[in-house]
């Protein structure tokens, strides 16, 4: 390679049409003066190890993995963070001298969204809606930040216990709960469908913050509900963006600051 030739990285997905992922990540590199081009690479459903192969061998130094491809990305790392190894899924490949490194940064960007929003993690009630990948991602990050409890409530029952007993959570029954938490999160793809996820009634109290992890311009459907319960309420715009600053932070050893990129994004999507 030349020596003016820019360090090379992309995310990875399909569809990856609408990622922000480049809009992000140029901010950052703005932001902290850093020289690198960031792609969005639209991946064949069949070829992913494949690519990531060749893109490697183009000299490309990191990329980010989204749907559906974050479990295969898992797959092919050959080291992985212990937060990789919780979440069972790699949202950021960085290939090093000692072969391909996977991180998962999806649960670090909830957690230093969740601070942003001034919600004190130490000691909190939180509970999980939801027993999928992304509920799964976020378990150790929150675990680690000091939580007190966490529950975890899906409208499949069984999922929710299996994803108990592996974690040593709790599971919360979907009907009611006498105490309410501190934090109540929406991983569920229930909104997609402009439908509500499994809540408890009494979860949710005027102190509570009711994340969603989808965002959007618009309020969520569960953000909506919770409005209407007296809850403060987020959508998971700022997760997406501290994901990213953890990853380009990993790729860089420079972290940047998310939140003039959070209002720059938000004000995109009016
Ligand atoms: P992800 O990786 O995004 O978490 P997933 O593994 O398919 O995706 O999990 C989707 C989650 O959303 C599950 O908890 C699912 O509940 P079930 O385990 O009962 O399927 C939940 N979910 C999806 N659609 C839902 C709906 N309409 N109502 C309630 N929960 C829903």
């Amino acid at each position: 390679m030349s020596a003016s030739a820019v360090d090379r990285y992309a995310v990875l997905g399909n569809p990856i049409a609408h990622s922000k992922s480049p809009a992000i990540h140029s901010a950052f590199a703005a932001q902290t003066g850093q020289r690198l081009s960031y792609e969005r690479i639209e991946v064949p459903l069949d070829a992913f190890a494949a690519r990531v192969g060749e893109l490697i061998a183009a000299g490309y130094l990191g990329f980010n993995v989204t749907v559906p491809f974050k479990e295969q990305a898992f797959a092919l790392a050959q080291r992985r963070t212990p937060r990789a190894q919780a979440a069972g899924a790699v949202n950021t490949l960085m290939p090093t001298s000692d072969g391909l490194l996977g991180d998962n940064t999806d649960g670090a960007g909830l957690v230093a969204d969740l601070q942003r929003l001034g919600v004190q993690l130490a000691g909190a009630r939180v509970l999980l809606l939801g027993a999928g990948g992304a509920s799964r991602g976020v378990i150790l990050p929150l675990r680690e930040a000091g939580v007190a409890r966490i529950a975890i409530c899906n409208r499949t029952a069984d999922k929710a216990q299996a994803l108990a007993i592996e974690f040593g959570i709790a599971v919360q029954a979907a009907e009611s709960t006498d105490t309410p938490y501190d934090v109540v999160i929406n991983a569920t793809s229930a909104g997609l469908a402009g439908a509500l996820p499994p809540l408890p009634t009494g979860a949710v109290a005027v102190h509570t913050l009711a994340y969603d992890m989808l965002y959007g311009a618009q309020p969520t459907a569960f953000m909506q509900h919770c409005s209407g319960l007296g809850a403060r309420v987020a959508d998971g715009l700022g997760m997406l963006v501290g994901q990213a600053a953890e990853s380009f932070a990993l790729w860089r050893g420079v972290r940047p600051d998310a939140e003039p990129v959070l209002a720059q994004l938000r004000a995109a999507m009016k």
